[in-house]
């Protein structure tokens, strides 16, 4: 094969008067002369002039939407407006057809609805190749934040007989025959003579293991898929997500704080420098799309001045309690506009509340600490005033809930009692207790949901449209 420059590399060299060649997919062919050739390192298009007179006619009519080519020619300085150079065609070669009849990306604005039905085709749009650029960015950030700082890299298990969280939201894994399937005696599914010699399930979160983890590394992360079988179809949910779970020897709640605020704040400003091009597109795509809407529902600041914004500000922090005074006095909950009345102590947010307090109320980033331990999980240290325990959320704009973490119960008594008091079985978990049997320490973690970091700084709306396949309720196609 012939050597290959990729259009982002041509269009950043500067240079000019040279031979090369590209390759790619045509998004538009306008005139029988001019090919808007897109290879996906960059959202912008190299235009190809094609000397039309010279070329044979069944080869134009092959060039169409769609269709990959690889193009020879000199690159020189554009004539036309809206690009710096352009590639005078010596050669064209197509790669592969595409039949415009029957193609389904027209060129021209499909919803993402639609797109959403063609996702192995979306990927050829710009948003989606903006999304998928930034997506990356973002994942190789996170990995360069926690190996900067000594992390170690931890995978846990993807299959585990544990449900970290306690909330029984898992997927079962097994080879028996569905249809028929080992009974015990009693008439239970008898799950000694599965695969695993015993019930198993997709993970709900690598935490548990990531502590045992901690307990000799110091400082490990995770970052890898996990399953979720909510039956929540929002624009906040999927069934499958990636989340990263770094966990911390020694550190309190406040540590943990600041480590998830340094975070998310490093890997926005990396995507920021990385992906200025295709987050300014997604910013005027954001634009476009609140025209749409009427004026108060509009956002006051643009993505690129939301995300800055987000640099430039400290979180918010305060407490549960603090948390629930406000919602309470607000004017939606005095008016009944919210549709979880907030009541009073102990109950749980819902993400209108969350989002009240942060796009209204504080208008940043909040994190929220010091939960009711009834809406939380075993795992977390029980705080003194034998009511709360030492959680943490931190809230985001347009998003809600971005970041679930806690300080961790090391007492191996307190552990334990919690355990009973909400029928975790001890057993089971006998090696996560181990670890406060022998040289247990404070310590502390959290999880980031990725989709919907990267929700965030792409602006998007509907967090389906930032995971290549989205796998929710009813769905799992591709
Ligand atoms: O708050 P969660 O459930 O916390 C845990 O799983 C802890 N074990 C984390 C830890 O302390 N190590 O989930 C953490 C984050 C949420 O804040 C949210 O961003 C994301 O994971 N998340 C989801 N993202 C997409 N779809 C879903 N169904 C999600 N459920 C949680
Ligand atoms: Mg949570």
């Amino acid at each position: 094969m012939s050597t290959r420059t990729k259009i982002k590399a041509l269009l950043e060299s500067g240079k000019t008067d040279i031979d090369v060649t590209v390759k790619g997919w045509v998004r538009t062919f306008r005139n029988n002369q001019f090919i808007a050739l897109n290879d996906g390192s960059t959202n912008n298009n190299l235009q190809i002039v094609v000397d039309f007179e010279n070329t044979d006619p069944a080869l134009l009519k092959r060039i169409t939407t769609g269709a990959a080519l690889s193009v020879s020619g000199r690159l020189v300085a554009s004539l036309g407006k809206g690009q710096s150079v352009d590639v005078k065609a010596t050669s064209i070669e197509i790669l592969g057809d595409s039949d415009p009849e029957k193609y389904p990306l027209q060129p021209k604005k499909h919803s993402l609805e639609f797109l959403r039905e063609i996702a192995h085709l979306r990927f050829r749009t710009n948003t989606f190749g903006a999304i998928f650029r930034v997506r990356n960015t973002l994942s190789f950030a996170i990995h360069t934040f926690f190996q900067e700082r000594g992390f170690v890299y931890l995978h846990t298990p993807v299959i585990t007989a544990s449900d970290a969280e306690g909330a029984g939201e898992t997927f079962h894994v097994t080879n028996f025959d569905l249809a028929n399937p080992p009974k015990t005696e009693t008439g239970e599914i008898d799950f000694k003579q599965d695969f695993f010699g015993r019930a198993t399930n997709l993970t709900v979160s690598g935490q548990l293991e990531g502590e045992l983890g901690a307990m000799a590394l110091s400082d490990i992360y995770t970052f890898g898929p996990t399953f979720r079988a909510e039956n929540s179809n929002t624009t906040r949910h999927l069934a499958e997500f990636w989340m990263i779970e770094p966990e911390m020897a020694f550190y309190d709640l406040k540590d943990n704080a600041d480590l998830a605020e340094e975070l998310l704040k490093y890997v926005i400003r990396y995507a920021l420098d990385k992906n200025k091009d295709d987050i300014e597109f997604l910013s005027q795509r954001l634009l476009e799309e609140e025209k749409q809407k009427p004026q108060q529902d509009r956002s006051e600041l643009n993505l690129l001045e939301k995300l800055q914004f987000c640099l430039n500000n400290d979180f918010e922090r305060l407490t549960y309690t603090e948390a629930i005074e406000i919602l309470k006095e607000s004017t939606p909950n005095k008016k009944k506009k919210f549709q979880y009345l907030i009541e009073g102590w102990g109950t749980d947010l819902q993400s209108e509340h969350e989002r009240y307090l942060v796009e209204k109320h504080f208008k940043k980033p909040v994190i929220l600490t010091d939960y009711p331990k009834e809406i939380k999980s075993f795992y977390m240290r029980q705080n003194d005033d034998g009511k709360t325990v030492a959680a943490m959320d931190i809230l985001f704009p347009g998003i809600g809930e971005i970041v679930g973490g806690s300080q961790r119960e090391e007492r191996l008594d307190k552990l334990e009692q919690r355990m009973d008091e909400i029928g975790i079985p001890k057993d089971e978990l006998w090696w996560y207790l181990d670890t406060r049997r022998y040289g247990g320490c404070p310590h502390a973690g959290f999880g980031l949901g990725f989709e919907r970091l990267v929700l965030f700084v792409t602006g998007m709306g509907n967090i389906r449209d930032v995971i290549p396949f989205p796998r929710f309720p009813k769905n799992a196609e591709f």
